[in-house]
């Protein structure tokens, strides 16, 4: 596994691999990596013969208010993992190479970075959509894996890629989660033992939204987020920032659910923020 920080570096592993005719895998990441992230590595290795992951917490897709000093970083330990999952290249880069300081471009995807997320985090898709834009073009990859728990993220990058026609096959990988079924995330280590409970609210919420759609085929929206919002409200210091149910394609809101949907919801514990969604398919 070879581990580069340069540009030019990444070029030339890209075009050496080529030659040999290897199809690339690209696993953008913010690193401290857990079991979510290495579900995404698994899925390129299998289906590439070629993968690349990146490691770089990218700082125009935080707020001001927002963790980017604090993130959690171990490189050490992200490189150990990569290592054991047979990845052939990691690219580390700094902020200086990934951002010239005269740097003026940006990538916006309009309406679909405004909803859900956007109304907290204002110019956190413009952050994310430059930084992965430029990971494309840095990689050239046949394929990039994202997770669905992120799944805003996920439908802002498939458009992108289409409108911008980018030459790559995004693959939506399903959400990892800890056995107690809190999503996998690096900022999971913020949230204090005695906050456990609460933190999973939200995806208890969730899978009771889930389980009254599944039991009782209740298929009104309205009501199935009224149930939802009853179990979250139950909690004591989780404030809830949105929960709503949307198209997994365009992300606009649902009244009656009918093929495959979105129920997606953020809450906000003392200052740790969680995101979370489950998908229901209606047959
Ligand atoms: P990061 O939060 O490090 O996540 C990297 C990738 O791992 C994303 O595609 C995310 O959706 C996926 N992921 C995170 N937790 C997961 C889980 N529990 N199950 C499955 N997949 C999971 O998302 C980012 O970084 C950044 O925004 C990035 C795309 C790298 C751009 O900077």
């Amino acid at each position: 596994m070879k581990v580069v920080k340069k540009i030019t570096e990444v070029r030339e592993e890209i075009r050496k691999a080529r030659c040999k005719g290897k199809s690339i895998g690209l696993v953008p990441t913010m690193g401290f990596l857990h079991s979510g992230h290495l579900s995404l590595v698994r899925e390129s290795v299998s289906g590439c013969t070629f993968t690349v992951v990146s490691i770089f917490v990218n700082p125009t897709q935080f707020g001001k208010s927002e963790d980017y000093g604090t993130y959690p970083r171990d490189i050490q330990r992200d490189l150990m993992m990569l290592k054991k999952e047979r990845v052939d290249l990691v690219f580390t880069p700094s902020v200086e190479e990934m951002y010239r300081q005269d740097a003026e471009t940006y990538v916006i995807v309009d309406k679909l970075s405004r909803v859900l997320e956007g109304r907290f985090r204002p110019s956190h898709f413009r952050g994310v959509c430059t930084i992965v834009c430029k990971l494309f073009n840095i990689v050239m990859p046949d394929r990039a894996y994202f997770g669905w728990k992120d799944a805003q993220q996920l439908v802002v990058i498939k458009k992108m890629v289409e409108d911008l026609n980018i030459p790559v096959e995004v693959v939506g990988c399903p959400t990892v989660r800890e056995k107690d079924g809190l999503a996998a995330s690096s900022r999971n280590v913020y949230i204090k033992d005695k906050d456990k409970e609460k933190a999973l609210s939200l995806y208890k919420g969730l899978k009771k939204i889930e389980e009254t759609f599944l039991k009782k085929k209740l298929k009104d929206s309205g009501a199935l987020i009224r149930i939802g919002k009853k179990v979250i409200e139950k909690y004591p210091d989780v404030k809830l920032q949105y929960l709503k149910i949307v198209s997994m394609d365009n992300l606009a809101p649902i009244k009656r659910i009918e093929g495959k949907v979105l129920v997606l919801g953020a809450i906000k514990l003392s200052s740790v923020r969680l995101i979370d969604n489950v998908i229901l398919t209606c047959r």
